[in-house]
C-alpha cells in the first residue's frame, strides 16, 4: 500500500442494478466501477474496486448507452427547429448517450470545412456525444477521400426527395462515388426510395386535389423503398461499397434486403420504433402530425417487418429519423393543412426507448436483443466500438438505466426538443429511462437534464 493505492480507488460505483448486454443478462445485485470516465470494472458489488463515489439505482437495469445514428440536429440553417443542444437535451432526458447527425442542414454537410464548423458547434453545446454523416451528392465526390479521414460516422444519399430537397446524384455518379468509398473504410448509408414514383404519384394526386395526409403515404409506395434497396444492393455487390439502409419501413423492403445479404451483400439496415409501433391508420387518425418520410405501412408491411426484419435478423439497428419541425409547421393544431405544405418527419429522441421497452414487455424482444438492436450494433457499424455499445473495461463509462416496470402516458408538451409534433402523444409505455450517464457523468437523472451543455465529445479518437 503506497501513493499507488489511489489507483485501485475507482472515482465512482454504480451499483444496485441488474446488468444487461447484447450477450446476455448479467445478473442482479450487481455494479460498475468507473475511473476517469472509463469502465474498470463491472460485476458482483463484492467484486468491484472502492470507490471515492457511489450512486445507487435502487434496482434497475443498467444497459450500455444507446446510440442514434439518425438524428437531425438542423444546424446550421434550421435552428428556429432544433440546435445542437436541444437535440441533446432531449436525448439525454430519452436514454441517448450518443448521437450521429443528419447532414441535410442548410448548407450542407459536404466538405471537410462544414464539417469542421459543425464538430465545433456541437463541441460548444452538446450534452452527450456525437457524431455526424456527410453527405454525398453529384458535387462532391472528388472530396470522399478527405471526408472519410476527417472523423465523420459515415456517407449519406438521398435517393429520394425529402427535407433539404437534395438531389440525387446520377447513377454514374453514385457508381463512382461507391466505388470511392470502397477504398475508405467508412460505409455509404441511404435515403432508399425512388424518387421517379414518388415524383410522378405525387403530382398526379396534387393535380386532382388529394390534399388528405394518407396521399401521402399512397405517393411513396412499398415498391420505391423495394427497388431503391435492389438498386443500392446491386451497386454494392458490383462495387464492394458497404451501404446501409436508413429507416428501413416496411417487410417487402426487408425481404429485399435478406434476399441481397444471401448473396453476400455488405448491407445493414435500421428501422425506427414508429414503423414498429403505429400502421397508416395513424395517418388517418392524426393526419399531417404522423407524415413521415418514409411512410407509416400497412399492418401486414408492419408485421412482416418484424418477423423479417426484427425476428430473423435483416434489421441491425434501432435509430429515430428524429426530425423535429415546429408544432405549426406540422399542423399540430391545424387539421386541415394540405399534407403536400406540411414537412415529413416527426421528434422521436424521447420516445424511441420506452417504446422498444414496451415490445419487451410485450414479448416481442427481450432486453439483451434490444441492447444489440440499440447499442452495439450502431456502435459497431460506425466505427465506434469497443469504446462505445459495450460494456468491456476500458470502454466509455456509457450507461442508459431503465425502469422496465414503470407505466407512463407520453405527453408531447413535456418533451424537451424545440417540436412537440409527435404520433406517440398519449400512447402509453412500460418502461422508463431513469438515468443517463455518459463517460461517468450522470446528465440525466430521471428528472432533469443535469449534464452541461458542452459536456459531449466526439465519439470516436478521430
Ligand atoms: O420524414 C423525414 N424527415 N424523412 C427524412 O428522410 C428527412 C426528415 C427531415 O429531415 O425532416
Ligand atoms: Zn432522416
Amino acid at each position: 500500500m503506497s501513493g499507488e493505492t489511489d489507483q485501485t480507488v475507482a472515482d465512482v460505483r454504480f451499483v444496485d442494478c441488474s446488468v444487461v448486454t447484447a450477450n446476455g443478462e448479467l445478473g442482479s445485485e450487481m455494479g460498475v466501477a468507473v475511473t476517469d470516465g472509463k469502465i474498470v470494472s463491472i460485476g458482483a458489488v463484492d467484486s468491484l474496486p472502492e470507490a471515492r463515489e457511489e450512486v445507487r439505482l435502487e434496482g434497475d437495469v443498467l444497459v450500455p448507452g444507446i446510440i442514434d445514428d439518425h438524428v437531425h440536429t438542423r444546424t446550421p440553417g434550421h435552428e428556429y427547429k432544433e440546435d445542437w443542444e436541444t437535440a441533446t437535451r432531449a436525448a439525454a432526458a430519452g436514454g441517448i448517450t450518443t448521437i450521429v447527425a443528419m447532414p441535410n442542414t442548410d448548407p450542407v454537410i459536404d466538405r471537410v470545412e462544414r464539417l469542421e464548423s459543425v464538430y465545433e458547434t456541437a463541441d460548444a453545446d452538446a450534452i452527450v456525444d456525437y457524431l455526424t454523416h456527410v453527405v454525398v451528392t453529384s458535387e462532391n465526390l472528388d472530396r470522399i477521400p478527405a471526408l472519410a479521414e476527417a472523423g465523420i460516422a459515415g456517407f449519406k444519399v438521398f435517393l429520394g426527395i425529402t427535407f433539404g430537397d437534395i438531389e440525387a446524384p446520377t447513377d454514374g455518379e453514385l457508381h463512382a462515388a461507391m466505388q470511392s468509398i470502397a477504398e475508405t473504410d467508412r460505409r455509404l448509408g441511404f435515403h432508399e426510395e425512388n424518387d421517379e414514383i414518388r415524383a410522378y404519384l405525387e403530382a398526379k394526386f396534387r393535380e386532382e386535389g388529394k390534399n388528405d395526409a394518407i396521399y401521402h403515404n399512397r405517393s411513396r409506395p412499398p415498391l420505391a423503398e423495394v427497388e431503391a434497396v435492389s438498386r443500392v444492393c446491386l451497386f454494392s455487390e458490383y462495387t464492394g461499397c458497404p451501404v446501409h439502409m436508413f429507416h428501413l419501413s416496411s417487410g417487402s423492403a426487408a425481404e429485399t434486403l435478406r434476399d441481397w445479404r444471401h448473396r453476400g451483400v455488405d448491407a445493414t439496415a435500421e428501422t425506427c420504433p414508429h414503423y414498429l409501433w403505429f400502421t397508416e391508420d395513424v395517418v388517418r387518425e392524426r393526419g399531417t402530425v404522423a407524415r413521415v418520410q418514409p411512410p407509416l405501412r400497412t399492418a401486414d408491411e408492419r408485421e412482416r417487418l418484424w418477423s423479417v426484419g426484427i425476428d430473423d435478423g435483416a434489421v441491425d439497428c434501432i435509430a429515430t429519423d428524429h426530425a423535429p419541425h415546429t408544432d405549426a409547421e406540422k399542423g399540430v393544431d391545424n387539421p386541415d393543412k394540405s399534407v403536400w405544405e406540411t414537412p415529413g418527419g416527426f421528434v422521436g429522441l424521447e420516445t424511441q426507448v420506452p417504446a422498444m421497452l414496451t415490445f419487451v414487455d410485450d414479448g416481442r424482444l427481450t432486453l439483451p436483443e434490444w441492447v444489440e438492436l440499440h447499442s452495439t450494433r450502431p456502435a459497431q457499424i460506425w466505427g465506434m466500438y469497443p469504446k462505445k455499445g459495450s460494456l468491456q473495461p476500458g470502454a466509455d463509462a456509457d450507461f442508459t438505466v431503465v425502469d422496465p416496470d414503470q407505466e407512463w402516458t407520453l405527453d408531447r408538451t413535456k418533451l424537451h426538443s424545440k417540436s412537440t409534433a409527435t404520433p406517440f402523444d398519449g400512447e402509453q409505455f412500460r418502461g422508463a429511462v431513469t438515468k443517463t450517464i455518459v463517460r461517468g457523468e450522470i446528465v440525466y437523472d430521471g428528472q432533469t437534464v443535469t449534464g452541461p451543455t458542452g459536456y459531449g465529445e466526439h465519439a470516436t479518437d478521430k
